[in-house]
Parts: C-alpha cells; sequence; structure tokens
C-alpha cells in the first residue's frame, strides 16, 4: 500500500527512529509499503520515519531508469566506515521541489540486517553513498536541508512558506 509522505517541517521527521527488535510480519508489511512508496513516489530512497513509523528501517534503489529495479532493504543500518568527500545535489521526498549540494562522504560501508534478519554490508560509493547517508540521517531526524549552510537554509525556509502558502505553487 502507498502510504502518505510526511513533509517538512512535520515535526515527526525530526524524532529518532528505534531500532527494529524483530523481523516480524508488521515489519515486512513495512518494508513492502515503503518500497511501494518510493517506487510511486518516484524517489531513490525512503526511510520510515517519512511515513510516520519512528524505526530504523530504509529502502533505497539507485538504478537507472533503463536498468532492472535493485531494492536494497537495510534494518537497523549502521555506517560502519566512511571516507572521501562528495558534494552533489540532493533532494527529498520530505522536501518537495528543493534541492542542494551536501557535503558527504565519497564512500561508506554500511552494516544492517535484510529481511531474512541477516547480516549484511553494503559497499558504497557515488549515489548509493549518498543515498545511504541521507537515509541514515532520516532515522535520527536530519534532512538533508540540515547540512546546509544557515544562510541558504534561510532562503530556503522563505521561499518553502511562500511555495506551501500559495495554493498554485503546492506540489
Ligand atoms: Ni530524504
Amino acid at each position: 500500500m502507498v502510504r502518505t509522505i510526511l513533509t517538512y517541517p512535520d515535526p515527526e521527521l525530526k524524532k529518532k527512529s528505534q531500532p527494529v527488535t524483530v523481523i516480524n510480519d508488521k515489519v515486512r508489511e513495512l518494508v513492502r509499503d515503503m518500497a511501494e512508496t518510493m517506487y510511486a513516489a518516484p524517489g531513490v530512497g525512503l526511510a520510515a520515519p517519512q511515513i510516520g513509523v519512528h524505526q530504523r528501517v530504509i529502502v533505497i534503489d539507485v538504478a537507472g531508469k533503463d536498468e532492472p529495479p535493485e531494492l536494497i532493504v537495510a534494518i537497523n543500518p549502521v555506517i560502519v566506515y566512511a571516507d572521501g568527500e562528495a558534494y552533489e545535489e540532493e533532494g527529498c521526498l520530505s522536501v518537495p521541489r528543493y534541492a542542494a549540494n551536501v557535503r558527504r562522504h565519497a564512500r561508506v560501508i554500511v552494516k544492517g540486517l535484510n529481511l531474512e534478519g541477516e547480516e549484511i554490508t553494503w559497499k558504497a560509493d557515488e549515489l548509493l553513498a549518498i543515498a545511504f547517508q541521507h537515509e541514515i540521517d532520516h532515522l535520527d531526524g536530519i534532512l538533508f536541508i540540515d547540512h546546509i549552510s544557515p544562510l541558504k537554509r534561510e532562503i530556503f525556509k522563505k521561499r518553502y512558506r511562500r511555495q506551501m502558502e500559495d495554493p498554485q505553487e503546492r506540489p
């Protein structure tokens, strides 16, 4: 089922998510809904708090338009190693119609569980490395706009407020 994606400044997006303790039908349903919601949007990643569920679950698919889907499900993901620097443009389904360059690590190694409860290690670079960092941030209540300069953030807030007040401008 496609769920509603919460958008900034919804306070639910600022809450820290809790680790998943048992992978049961509820978690499997959550993951199914998250994947459906992400593909429907469409987006390259989604974290559970974006649909109002404060559990440490993310889904990512960075496959290109002409490539077959490659869904990554990471439960309780943790970045265990990071290096290099990236400065790429990011957007977020919870911050519609805004994009900004964000400083990230270029490469990360992430550990987490898959839906079978097996520990998986993902070695990521390029877009996937950024997606992991972006989605794991969501689990700690952090949005990509929290990483931009205070000046840029002020400009963003003004523009965003105006956009939200004007019904014709709303996404
Ligand atoms: Ni996001």
